[in-house]
């Protein structure tokens, strides 16, 4: 037993000392860990572009490559990223599933199916974890709303939650990952970071796993009921409910001592586990490489009628559509990554590619930024004039209203400013005297091309101001919800106030936020654009109707995806819809881009040539998207969503929970296409289609024993290649549990996805056989009552296929008690 003072110092070890780090406690052979944000990238610690970093594909589009060396590479790279910042701890993969499309965290998502999200996720944590650097499987489970993130309750069977959710996660604990992350939400009634049955029940005592949990950012709720059900650490820090109040708990006899020191056991594990990083990164033009290619592996190809792509012998191209030159790179949460100047939009990296023959670029359509970067305009900082960005002065305010001279002054190139705790000059929001407010000031020098109307916009945490020449001009701004201020930053109310300016004359333009103390973090986004004109749309019909072939840039922009808010629709928006019917209409060899990181409704899906859906591509997604549409590059990806014809036939179309704050998952097992299949709907295009370029025919399919035993079965195909051009093959199996009538079991889906290889096709003539393992856990259901995996005898169907819904072959099989197979005729 330790000694009480002992006890002390293993209980500080429980809470996180700030926002990204844990205490350092040589003793105990805890090192200082530093938690750092992912997953599409390491987030630096000031999260603004004053650090910058890579950005990967999002995770849809790295579950769209289906290919496990894919995303194992880009794990590396962010692994290797990670560790050369001095990063102990990546905080992804993200494991949630896309329950719905209308998810607002959709993207980080591996997609809807659990066993794709399980393979590709180990893939990426296999990756991080090559560097010496932990991944930390979030958020442990059902984190697939946004909604009132930090307390609805999601109603499950157990049968459901094991085979469905929580799948990703068993396949991350297989992979050895070393931490994970409690989910925001309940599930049945218990806040995932005081649950009992999943922190022990399921993480230790079903998975065997001893890696740390920890809490999701200010998620922790409780002392003793965190700690009895085995949360290993409170984050972020200082401590509220473990670390000296954990010592309290044991004291108190709540909770027995040795739940603390197994808690830091395990921190210690943590500590050895990541202590040999690998901090040399690969020289920059090499990473790029690979999310460059990880990009164009991703992009699926859903349509391509007479070969329109790849572009060739084409002599003019229109590039028509607001995403070309404003593309939505990422997603919009606090794990956004700060961009490096290299980034080239689509359309400068195809103007670059096709030269002279790109004839015309027409945005069409206005940008769907929610606060638009006013840094095309050209501002200047008043400050240090003739430095471009904004001069910051950070103030207080007494309580007769005045201000205070600058505390503190930065030049900052941003129009997103976010504070955690503290701001510059003005100290802890926490150490505000009463009474006393803080005020920010965004000040710049703007000198306009044109005269015209511009549009400013803003939004905060606080009362927002904004002054043209010093008059007040407008007013807005938003006090943050104190349940959810993270949240709150992201998606609080944007005001926009037009302004009449006149060019060559410069004005002055100031952004002012006042708040008040408290709270944990304030932040304000400003920006501003020239509005938009009347004839957008009819200028770019003209100029597709001009060219041989015209590209249609649509999409979202990445405030369309956040955390806390879910979308209201799954179309793209009204404006882009239109045009690309006009455009279609006006060109038959049209090309639609959609950049959207969920299952978007294409209602003009008949009328487009082609489509290539690129997600949220990350920052290399110009260069990749040039070399696909020119066809340097293959399109690689198939779908890991469903798109539907309606919203309404998706198994969830909209997600919130209902007013008493439950989430009930009524579709139980019915989820993604196994809903569409199950329910017998057409979708639009099927999980798992993609049509890339390559000319592979499929020759004869196979199934039999393993000769080293290691799997039930092998399945596969023999491929032909050399009628055409080499390039990428996704081999999909399926399998589907059949009655003694041959029909799908009631109940279950009527086929899930139970294995897949991507693999590269040579140009030359050549026979390629693929080879499948197939395991009793694929032909498993979970049995609540023993509380373990059964295999579940009776009839199968083994399905080869391209796409779940082009079966290349199937073959029958029996699956005894023992969970052998059977081979042969059988009915
Ligand atoms: C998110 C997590 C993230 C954490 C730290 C939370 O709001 O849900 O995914 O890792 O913040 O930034």
């Amino acid at each position: 037993m330790n000694e009480p003072d002992d006890l002390d110092l293993l209980a500080r070890l429980t809470a996180g000392a700030d926002m990204q780090s844990t205490h350092h406690d040589p003793e105990h052979h805890v090192r200082a860990l530093r938690l750092v944000d992912g997953p599409m990238g390491v987030t630096g610690g000031l999260l603004d572009e004053r650090d910058v970093s890579l950005l990967a594909p999002c995770g849809t589009a790295l579950a769209a490559t289906w290919s496990r060396a894919t995303v194992e590479a880009v794990g590396e790279l962010l692994g290797e990223q990670a560790a050369a910042r001095d990063v102990d701890v990546l905080l992804g993969p993200n494991l949630n599933l896309s329950r719905s499309p209308a998810g607002g965290r959709n993207f980080e998502h591996f997609g809807e199916d659990p066993y794709l999200a399980g393979v590709l996720g180990a893939a990426w944590i296999t990756g991080v974890q090559s560097k010496g650097v932990a991944a930390c499987a979030k958020h442990l489970v059902c984190n697939d709303t946004e909604t009132g993130r930090h307390g609805y309750d999601v109603q499950i069977d157990e049968q459901t939650l094991q085979e469905v959710y929580l799948a990703p996660f068993a396949a991350a604990a297989r992979a050895g990952v070393w931490a994970m992350m409690a989910a925001y939400n309940k599930v049945n009634g218990q806040h995932c970071a005081e649950h009992p049955s999943l922190l022990t029940r399921v993480l230790r005592e079903q998975w065997d796993w001893d890696g740390v949990v920890m809490s999701d950012w200010f998620g922790t709720h409780s002392t003793t009921g965190s700690l009895a059900a085995g949360l290993d650490l409170e984050m972020p820090g200082p401590a509220r409910h473990l670390g000296p109040a954990a010592a309290g708990a044991v004291r108190a006899g709540d909770v027995p001592a040795s739940t603390v020191e197994r808690a830091v056991e395990r921190l210690a594990l943590l500590s050895r586990r990541t202590a040999g990083r690998t901090t040399a990164p690969r020289p920059d033009a090499e990473s790029r490489r690979v999310l460059h290619e990880a990009a164009a592996d991703s992009f699926v190809l859903l349509k391509n009628d007479r070969t329109l792509l790849p572009l060739s012998g084409h002599t003019s191209v229109a590039v028509i559509g607001p995403q070309a030159d404003e593309p939505a790179y990422q997603g919009g949460t606090f794990a956004r990554i700060a961009l490096g100047p290299e980034v080239r939009t689509p359309l400068a990296a195809l103007r670059e590619a096709l030269g002279p023959r790109v004839t015309a670029h027409e945005p069409g359509a206005p940008s769907e930024s929610r606060v638009p970067s006013l840094l095309p305009l050209g501002p200047r900082a008043t400050d240090s004039p003739g430095e471009p960005g904004f001069t910051v002065t950070y103030h207080r305010v007494d309580t007769d209203g005045t201000v205070s001279e600058p505390l503190a002054t930065d030049t900052r190139a941003t129009g997103i400013l976010v504070w955690f705790t503290e701001l510059p000059g003005i100290g802890s929001l926490a150490d505000l005297p009463p009474g006393s407010n803080g005020l920010v000031r965004v000040s710049c020098l703007l000198t306009p091309d044109n005269d015209a109307t511009y549009d400013f916009h803003f939004a905060g945490t606080g009362d927002v101001r904004l002054l043209i020449d010093g008059q007040e001009t407008g007013r807005g701004g938003s006090r943050a919800m104190p349940a959810d201020v993270m949240g709150a930053l992201l998606h609080g109310n944007v005001t926009r106030i037009p302004v009449s300016l006149a060019a060559g004359r410069q004005v002055r333009v100031d952004f002012e936020m006042s708040f008040t103390g408290g709270g944990r973090a304030q932040g304000m986004q400003f920006g501003g654009r020239a509005a938009v004109p009347a004839d957008l749309a009819e200028r770019a019909v003209r100029a597709a109707r001009e060219a041989d072939t015209a590209i249609v840039f649509a999409g979202v922009s990445q405030d369309s995806s956040l955390e806390s808010q879910d979308r209201d629709s799954l179309a793209l928006p009204a404006a882009q819809t239109d045009l690309i019917e006009q455009v279609c209409a006006a060109n038959p060899r049209t090309v639609v881009v959609v950049n959207a990181p969920f299952a978007v409704d294409m209602p003009w899906a008949g009328r487009a040539a082609a489509i290539l859906l690129t997600w949220f591509p990350g920052q290399e997604y110009g260069s990749a998207l040039a070399d696909v549409l020119t066809g340097a590059l293959e399109p690689g990806g198939r779908l890991p969503v469903t798109l539907a014809r309606a919203d309404a036939d998706h198994a969830v179309p909209a997600t919130a929970p209902s007013d008493d704050g439950r989430l009930t998952y009524t579709e139980g097992l019915l989820t993604g296409y196994r809903h569409f299949d199950t329910a017998q709907i057409k979708p639009r295009f099927c999980f798992g289609h993609g049509l890339g370029y390559a000319d592979v025919r499929w020759r004869a399919a196979h199934l039999h024993a393993d000769p080293t035993g290691r799997h039930l079965a092998l399945a596969g195909v023999t491929l032909d290649s050399g009628t055409g051009r080499g390039g990428k093959e996704v081999v999909q199996v399926y399998a589907a549990p059949l009655t003694d009538t041959g029909t799908a079991e009631p109940g279950r889906p009527e086929q899930h996805l139970v294995g897949f290889t991507a693999v590269h096709v040579s140009p030359e003539p050549a026979e390629l056989r693929v080879d499948i393992p197939l395991d009793v856990r694929d032909f498993s259901m979970w049995d609540t009552r023993a509380g373990s995996w059964r295999p579940r005898a009776g009839r199968w169907e083994i399905r080869l296929a391209r796409s779940s819904r082009d079966i290349f072959q199937r073959f029958r099989v029996y699956i005894d008690p023992d969970g052998n197979l059977r081979t042969g005729p059988i009915g």
